[in-house]
């Protein structure tokens, strides 16, 4: 059995989870960036993870879900500023899903992730994200060891799936 886990990360929260993705797996493995035009074949399982941003898949993921071949297994882990279970970062996970819509989608899993103060600098001068930023502040120190460590646990339930 062999699993690919790719992810794109803009600061280095969503390749903690993939990294913690990796390490808890116990079968073939490779791990990598995103990249335009890599090969998705071969896999009997795909981690997919991304970073939430403006509440969707960066575009820098979406052709690589939309590529993914029919039938493929597909596990996707994103990081995210807002609370945990919140609907913002659902949608975007929701977006994934769809997009990837002749793969079969095992799972999904999301954790925080500390938002750069750059961003929130300049998003809290726009009253329309004052309520965001407030929130997305305490995402400050994610994700930290419990994230890993629930992240790991996933990974292990989607290949339980598969097995
Ligand atoms: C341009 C941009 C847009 C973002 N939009 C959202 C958003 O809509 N919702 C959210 O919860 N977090 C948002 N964030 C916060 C990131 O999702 C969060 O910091 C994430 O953990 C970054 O992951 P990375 O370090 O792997 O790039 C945004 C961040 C950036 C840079």
């Amino acid at each position: 059995m062999k699993a690919l886990v790719t992810y794109f990360s803009q600061t280095g929260n969503t390749e903690k989870l993939a990294r913690a993705i990796y390490d808890a797996l116990e079968i073939e493995k490779e791990i990598t960036p995103v990249q335009a035009g890599q090969n998705t074949g071969g896999y009997d399982i795909i981690f997919c993870g991304f970073p939430v941003q403006a509440h969707s898949v960066p575009g820098k993921v979406h052709a690589f879900i939309k590529d993914i071949p029919e039938g493929q297994n597909i596990a996707f882990f994103c990081t995210h500023g807002s609370l945990r279970g919140g609907q913002l970062p659902r949608q975007a996970i929701e977006q994934a899903v769809g997009l990837a819509a002749k793969a079969k989608v095992l799972g999904d899993f999301g954790s925080r992730g500390a938002v750069s103060p750059q961003i929130l600098e300049a998003l809290s001068k726009r009253p329309e994200h004052r309520a965001w930023v407030e929130e997305a502040q305490s995402a400050d120190g994610h994700p930290d060891a419990a994230d890993l460590a629930d992240a790991k646990q996933f990974a292990l339930r989607m290949v339980g799936k598969i097995r």
